[in-house]
Protein backbone atom coordinates (compact mmCIF):
# COMPACT_ATOMS: atom_id res chain seq x y z
CA UNK A 1 0.00 0.00 0.00
CA UNK A 2 0.90 3.82 -1.26
CA UNK A 3 2.40 4.92 2.65
CA UNK A 4 0.84 8.19 3.28
CA UNK A 5 2.33 11.21 4.58
CA UNK A 6 0.45 13.51 7.22
CA UNK A 7 1.46 17.04 5.70
CA UNK A 8 -1.98 18.60 6.38
CA UNK A 9 -2.04 21.57 8.79
CA UNK A 10 -4.90 21.07 11.54
CA UNK A 11 -7.32 23.80 12.34
CA UNK A 12 -7.73 23.93 15.67
CA UNK A 13 -11.02 24.36 16.84
CA UNK A 14 -11.04 23.65 20.12
CA UNK A 15 -8.27 25.61 20.61
CA UNK A 16 -9.74 28.90 19.08
CA UNK A 17 -12.93 28.32 20.61
CA UNK A 18 -11.21 29.04 24.01
CA UNK A 19 -9.80 31.95 22.74
CA UNK A 20 -12.72 33.32 21.35
CA UNK A 21 -14.78 32.58 24.44
CA UNK A 22 -12.01 34.12 26.44
CA UNK A 23 -12.45 37.05 24.74
CA UNK A 24 -16.33 36.88 25.25
CA UNK A 25 -15.81 36.86 29.22
CA UNK A 26 -15.25 40.90 29.47
CA UNK A 27 -18.22 41.43 27.24
CA UNK A 28 -20.34 39.56 29.11
CA UNK A 29 -19.30 41.10 32.37
CA UNK A 30 -20.09 44.65 31.02
CA UNK A 31 -22.81 43.83 30.21
CA UNK A 32 -23.78 42.26 33.40
CA UNK A 33 -22.44 45.84 35.13
CA UNK A 34 -24.20 48.11 32.69
CA UNK A 35 -27.48 45.86 33.27
CA UNK A 36 -28.45 45.56 37.09
CA UNK A 37 -25.70 42.71 37.21
CA UNK A 38 -27.77 40.39 34.99
CA UNK A 39 -24.98 39.05 32.45
CA UNK A 40 -26.30 37.82 29.23
CA UNK A 41 -28.60 34.89 29.69
CA UNK A 42 -29.36 31.74 27.08
CA UNK A 43 -32.23 30.06 27.06
CA UNK A 44 -31.53 26.37 26.07
CA UNK A 45 -34.79 23.53 25.24
CA UNK A 46 -34.17 20.46 24.88
CA UNK A 47 -37.40 18.43 24.47
CA UNK A 48 -37.15 14.50 24.20
CA UNK A 49 -34.46 12.03 24.84
CA UNK A 50 -31.86 11.97 22.11
CA UNK A 51 -28.63 11.00 23.28
CA UNK A 52 -26.55 13.03 20.98
CA UNK A 53 -28.62 16.24 21.43
CA UNK A 54 -28.73 15.98 25.41
CA UNK A 55 -24.79 15.75 24.97
CA UNK A 56 -24.82 18.89 22.85
CA UNK A 57 -27.23 20.85 25.04
CA UNK A 58 -25.41 20.09 28.13
CA UNK A 59 -21.75 21.50 26.65
CA UNK A 60 -23.36 24.74 25.34
CA UNK A 61 -24.43 25.24 28.87
CA UNK A 62 -21.15 24.57 30.00
CA UNK A 63 -19.82 26.99 27.97
CA UNK A 64 -22.42 29.50 29.31
CA UNK A 65 -21.27 28.91 33.08
CA UNK A 66 -17.57 29.24 31.93
CA UNK A 67 -17.95 33.05 30.40
CA UNK A 68 -20.60 34.07 33.15
CA UNK A 69 -23.80 34.10 30.69
CA UNK A 70 -27.13 32.85 32.48
CA UNK A 71 -28.54 29.95 31.31
CA UNK A 72 -32.12 29.20 31.34
CA UNK A 73 -32.27 25.65 31.07
CA UNK A 74 -35.63 23.83 29.98
CA UNK A 75 -35.96 19.79 29.37
CA UNK A 76 -39.52 19.06 28.12
CA UNK A 77 -40.73 15.64 27.38
CA UNK A 78 -41.30 14.05 23.88
CA UNK A 79 -44.59 14.22 24.05
CA UNK A 80 -44.79 17.24 25.17
CA UNK A 81 -46.56 19.08 21.69
CA UNK A 82 -46.37 21.59 19.78
CA UNK A 83 -48.70 24.07 21.81
CA UNK A 84 -46.83 24.04 24.67
CA UNK A 85 -43.97 24.26 23.33
CA UNK A 86 -44.65 27.56 21.46
CA UNK A 87 -45.93 28.84 24.57
CA UNK A 88 -42.54 28.88 26.17
CA UNK A 89 -41.12 30.10 23.48
CA UNK A 90 -42.80 32.78 24.09
CA UNK A 91 -42.90 33.42 27.27
CA UNK A 92 -38.80 33.48 26.50
CA UNK A 93 -39.09 36.13 24.12
CA UNK A 94 -41.20 38.28 26.72
CA UNK A 95 -38.71 37.38 29.07
CA UNK A 96 -35.96 40.29 29.10
CA UNK A 97 -33.00 38.63 30.83
CA UNK A 98 -33.45 35.98 28.19
CA UNK A 99 -31.00 37.53 25.00
CA UNK A 100 -30.94 34.33 23.45
CA UNK A 101 -33.00 31.40 22.74
CA UNK A 102 -32.02 28.31 21.47
CA UNK A 103 -34.40 24.91 20.25
CA UNK A 104 -32.38 21.58 19.78
CA UNK A 105 -32.99 20.20 16.80
CA UNK A 106 -34.02 18.01 15.79
CA UNK A 107 -37.35 18.07 17.12
CA UNK A 108 -38.35 13.97 18.55
CA UNK A 109 -40.06 12.17 15.70
CA UNK A 110 -43.53 10.86 15.60
CA UNK A 111 -45.10 14.18 17.51
CA UNK A 112 -46.93 16.79 16.45
CA UNK A 113 -43.83 19.08 16.22
CA UNK A 114 -43.17 21.53 13.19
CA UNK A 115 -39.82 22.61 13.67
CA UNK A 116 -40.06 25.63 11.08
CA UNK A 117 -43.33 26.46 13.62
CA UNK A 118 -41.07 26.39 16.46
CA UNK A 119 -37.87 28.26 14.54
CA UNK A 120 -40.46 31.20 13.44
CA UNK A 121 -41.83 31.47 16.89
CA UNK A 122 -38.58 32.88 18.27
CA UNK A 123 -38.24 36.53 18.31
CA UNK A 124 -35.29 37.40 15.20
CA UNK A 125 -33.71 39.51 17.62
CA UNK A 126 -33.42 36.59 20.16
CA UNK A 127 -32.81 33.96 17.65
CA UNK A 128 -29.22 32.67 18.97
CA UNK A 129 -29.05 29.97 16.46
CA UNK A 130 -30.14 32.17 13.16
CA UNK A 131 -32.59 29.85 12.22
CA UNK A 132 -35.67 32.23 12.21
CA UNK A 133 -36.61 32.46 8.49
CA UNK A 134 -36.20 36.22 8.60
CA UNK A 135 -32.75 35.83 9.77
CA UNK A 136 -32.22 33.11 6.80
CA UNK A 137 -33.72 35.56 4.47
CA UNK A 138 -31.27 38.28 5.54
CA UNK A 139 -28.56 35.99 5.01
CA UNK A 140 -29.25 35.33 1.26
CA UNK A 141 -29.56 39.17 1.35
CA UNK A 142 -26.35 39.72 2.73
CA UNK A 143 -28.42 42.07 5.72
CA UNK A 144 -27.00 42.01 9.16
CA UNK A 145 -28.38 39.80 11.14
CA UNK A 146 -27.62 36.93 13.21
CA UNK A 147 -25.77 34.08 11.70
CA UNK A 148 -26.36 29.81 12.06
CA UNK A 149 -23.55 28.56 14.47
CA UNK A 150 -22.04 26.14 12.58
CA UNK A 151 -21.62 27.93 9.54
CA UNK A 152 -20.19 30.84 11.00
CA UNK A 153 -17.61 28.35 12.86
CA UNK A 154 -16.53 26.82 9.63
CA UNK A 155 -15.82 30.36 8.39
CA UNK A 156 -14.06 31.22 10.90
CA UNK A 157 -11.95 28.41 10.92
CA UNK A 158 -11.40 28.51 7.14
CA UNK A 159 -10.13 32.34 8.04
CA UNK A 160 -7.29 30.88 9.76
CA UNK A 161 -6.10 28.51 6.86
CA UNK A 162 -5.99 32.70 4.41
CA UNK A 163 -7.77 30.91 1.90
CA UNK A 164 -9.44 33.94 -0.21
CA UNK A 165 -12.61 33.39 -2.41
CA UNK A 166 -11.81 35.16 -5.72
CA UNK A 167 -11.34 32.93 -8.26
CA UNK A 168 -11.69 29.49 -5.96
CA UNK A 169 -14.02 26.85 -5.91
CA UNK A 170 -15.79 26.04 -2.94
CA UNK A 171 -17.89 22.60 -2.44
CA UNK A 172 -20.74 21.71 0.04
CA UNK A 173 -21.58 18.22 0.45
CA UNK A 174 -25.33 18.36 2.08
CA UNK A 175 -27.91 20.98 1.67
CA UNK A 176 -29.48 21.05 5.34
CA UNK A 177 -30.81 24.10 6.77
CA UNK A 178 -28.62 23.75 9.87
CA UNK A 179 -25.42 24.10 8.10
CA UNK A 180 -25.29 23.09 4.08
CA UNK A 181 -27.33 25.73 2.97
CA UNK A 182 -26.47 28.97 5.16
CA UNK A 183 -22.54 27.96 4.73
CA UNK A 184 -22.59 28.00 1.35
CA UNK A 185 -24.76 31.51 1.02
CA UNK A 186 -21.15 32.49 3.73
CA UNK A 187 -18.88 31.56 1.11
CA UNK A 188 -20.85 32.78 -1.35
CA UNK A 189 -20.61 36.18 0.26
CA UNK A 190 -16.58 35.89 0.32
CA UNK A 191 -16.55 35.09 -2.99
CA UNK A 192 -16.18 31.58 -3.76
CA UNK A 193 -17.44 29.76 -6.53
CA UNK A 194 -20.18 27.52 -4.62
CA UNK A 195 -21.50 23.91 -5.32
CA UNK A 196 -23.70 22.09 -2.90
CA UNK A 197 -23.85 18.47 -3.39
CA UNK A 198 -26.10 15.98 -1.52
CA UNK A 199 -27.39 12.46 -2.01
CA UNK A 200 -28.39 13.03 -5.16
CA UNK A 201 -25.18 13.61 -7.10
CA UNK A 202 -23.95 12.02 -9.68
CA UNK A 203 -20.10 12.19 -9.05
CA UNK A 204 -19.66 13.24 -5.68
CA UNK A 205 -15.92 12.24 -6.09
CA UNK A 206 -15.34 14.17 -9.35
CA UNK A 207 -16.92 17.28 -7.42
CA UNK A 208 -15.09 16.88 -4.45
CA UNK A 209 -11.70 16.91 -6.95
CA UNK A 210 -12.38 20.38 -8.44
CA UNK A 211 -12.63 22.06 -4.95
CA UNK A 212 -10.76 24.67 -3.07
CA UNK A 213 -12.25 24.00 -0.19
CA UNK A 214 -14.47 21.42 0.98
CA UNK A 215 -17.29 21.25 3.84
CA UNK A 216 -18.57 18.53 4.52
CA UNK A 217 -22.03 18.05 6.50
CA UNK A 218 -23.40 14.66 5.52
CA UNK A 219 -23.77 12.97 8.58
CA UNK A 220 -22.10 9.78 6.99
CA UNK A 221 -18.94 8.42 8.36
CA UNK A 222 -15.49 8.46 6.62
CA UNK A 223 -17.61 9.17 2.98
CA UNK A 224 -15.48 11.84 1.64
CA UNK A 225 -11.81 10.05 0.66
CA UNK A 226 -8.61 11.91 0.77
CA UNK A 227 -7.84 10.43 -2.87
CA UNK A 228 -10.98 12.72 -3.79
CA UNK A 229 -8.92 15.89 -2.68
CA UNK A 230 -7.95 18.17 -4.80
CA UNK A 231 -3.95 18.95 -3.78
CA UNK A 232 -3.70 21.96 -1.44
CA UNK A 233 -7.41 21.67 -0.76
CA UNK A 234 -8.75 22.87 2.96
CA UNK A 235 -10.90 20.37 4.72
CA UNK A 236 -13.50 21.97 6.95
CA UNK A 237 -15.45 18.58 8.61
CA UNK A 238 -18.80 19.40 10.06
CA UNK A 239 -19.85 15.72 10.31
CA UNK A 240 -19.84 14.21 14.17
CA UNK A 241 -20.32 9.80 13.70
CA UNK A 242 -19.80 6.97 15.24
CA UNK A 243 -17.17 4.65 13.41
CA UNK A 244 -17.48 1.11 14.14
CA UNK A 245 -15.13 1.08 17.06
CA UNK A 246 -17.98 3.23 18.61
CA UNK A 247 -14.71 6.72 18.44
CA UNK A 248 -16.16 10.27 16.96
CA UNK A 249 -15.56 10.31 13.35
CA UNK A 250 -16.01 12.82 10.87
CA UNK A 251 -17.35 13.16 7.26
CA UNK A 252 -13.91 12.79 6.21
CA UNK A 253 -11.47 9.66 5.79
CA UNK A 254 -9.08 11.78 7.93
CA UNK A 255 -5.61 9.81 7.68
CA UNK A 256 -5.65 9.78 3.62
CA UNK A 257 -7.60 13.19 3.58
CA UNK A 258 -4.29 14.38 5.23
CA UNK A 259 -2.02 13.26 2.63
CA UNK A 260 -3.21 15.48 0.27
CA UNK A 261 -4.88 18.48 2.14
CA UNK A 262 -3.18 22.15 3.21
CA UNK A 263 -5.31 22.85 6.04
CA UNK A 264 -7.86 19.80 7.76
CA UNK A 265 -10.06 20.52 10.69
CA UNK A 266 -10.25 17.44 13.63
CA UNK A 267 -12.98 15.12 15.11
CA UNK A 268 -13.40 16.04 17.34
CA UNK A 269 -11.62 19.28 18.14
CA UNK A 270 -13.06 21.13 14.93
CA UNK A 271 -15.99 22.49 14.35
CA UNK A 272 -17.58 21.88 16.77
CA UNK A 273 -16.13 23.42 19.63
CA UNK A 274 -16.57 26.22 16.95
CA UNK A 275 -20.52 25.88 16.82
CA UNK A 276 -20.64 26.27 21.02
CA UNK A 277 -18.32 29.63 21.09
CA UNK A 278 -20.11 30.97 18.07
CA UNK A 279 -23.78 30.84 19.95
CA UNK A 280 -22.49 32.38 22.90
CA UNK A 281 -21.00 34.99 20.64
CA UNK A 282 -24.28 35.32 18.93
CA UNK A 283 -26.29 35.83 22.55
CA UNK A 284 -23.78 38.29 23.96
CA UNK A 285 -24.04 40.73 20.44
CA UNK A 286 -27.67 40.17 20.88
CA UNK A 287 -27.48 41.59 24.44
CA UNK A 288 -25.38 44.38 23.54
CA UNK A 289 -28.15 45.01 20.84
CA UNK A 290 -30.52 45.31 23.14
CA UNK A 291 -28.32 47.53 25.08
CA UNK A 292 -27.62 50.24 22.26
CA UNK A 293 -23.70 49.09 22.69
N1 LIG B 1 -28.82 20.45 16.03
C1 LIG B 1 -27.64 20.27 15.40
N2 LIG B 1 -26.97 21.42 15.31
C2 LIG B 1 -27.74 22.36 15.90
C3 LIG B 1 -27.56 23.76 16.13
O1 LIG B 1 -26.56 24.38 15.75
N3 LIG B 1 -28.58 24.36 16.79
C4 LIG B 1 -29.71 23.70 17.19
N4 LIG B 1 -30.64 24.40 17.81
N5 LIG B 1 -29.88 22.42 16.99
C5 LIG B 1 -28.90 21.75 16.35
Amino acid sequence: MESQVSKANILNGKELSVAILEQLKPRAAAIAKLNNDNPPGLATVLVGEDPASHVYVRNKRRACEKVGLTNFHYELEGNTGQAKLLALIDELNCNIEVDGILVQLPLPKGFDYDENEVLAAIAPTKDADGFHPQNQGALMQGTEAPVPCTPKGVMRLLDESGMQGSGKHAVVVGRSNIVGKPVAMLLLAQNFTVTICHSRTADLALEVSRADVVVAAVGVAKLIKGEWLKQGAVVLDVGINRGDDGKLVGDVDFDSACARASYITPVPGGVGPMTIAMLLSNTVEAAEQRLGL
